[in-house]
């Protein structure tokens, strides 16, 4: 590897747990995503009430009791085999330990027990970490891993990236 080149391999192993979120996350869940300075923020309320109403389709990371990462998720309501991941973050500090892939599996494997079969999300043009982080993913499963226009900048009324969407799909679709 050379000097120029980032890695992301971790230097220790953390003791990670990880497990379903409850309404007491919610507000470290907005700290989490408040820190992160490259996430859209959301009201404090949203993460609470994401974490009363969506538990089952997210996930949190959670270090010496505190949380560190969390995902957050809904089954499609026009299509509920594909799981659509709305935000992952993990604390800056404990970034590089696999902590947001192993979230993404985890919330995979759990969703694929009641009948999901892909995962969706859409992602800024300029976010490299998280693009490579669900191609990470995709290639672990053995996903095709594709992407295509949804919003784009007009859609907004703010300054704001264009999103596209991108999809961890099964290559023959599952009867
Ligand atoms: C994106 C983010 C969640 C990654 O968390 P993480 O725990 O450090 O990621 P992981 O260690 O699990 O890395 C998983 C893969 O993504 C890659 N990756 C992670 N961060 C990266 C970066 N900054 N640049 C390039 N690749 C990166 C890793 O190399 C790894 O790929 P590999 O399996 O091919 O080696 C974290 O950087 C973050 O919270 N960013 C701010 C919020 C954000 O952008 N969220 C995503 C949009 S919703």
């Amino acid at each position: 590897m050379s000097p120029s080149q980032t890695s992301t391999a971790p230097t220790t192993a953390l003791a990670v747990d990880y497990r379903q979120p409850n309404t007491d996350d919610g507000a470290r869940l907005w700290e989490i995503a408040s820190d992160s300075q490259v996430l859209d923020v959301n009201s404090s309320y949203s993460y609470v009430l994401w974490c009363h109403d969506f538990p089952t389709t997210s996930i949190v990371a959670e270090i010496d009791g505190t949380p560190v990462g969390f995902v957050t998720g809904y089954r499609r309501p026009s299509d509920p085999s594909t799981l659509m991941v709305w935000q992952v973050a993990v604390d800056d500090t404990y970034r590089g330990h696999r902590i947001a892939a192993t979230m993404l599996h985890h919330l995979f494997d759990r969703a694929q027990r009641s009948g999901v079969v892909a995962m969706h999300t859409t992602i800024s043009p300029d976010n490299v970490a998280s693009q490579r982080l669900f191609a990470s993913v995709a290639q672990a499963r053995g996903l095709r891993f594709d992407r295509r226009d949804l919003f784009d900048a007009g859609a907004f009324p703010d300054a704001h990236e264009p999103e596209h969407l991108y999809m961890l799909e099964p290559d023959i679709p599952e009867i």
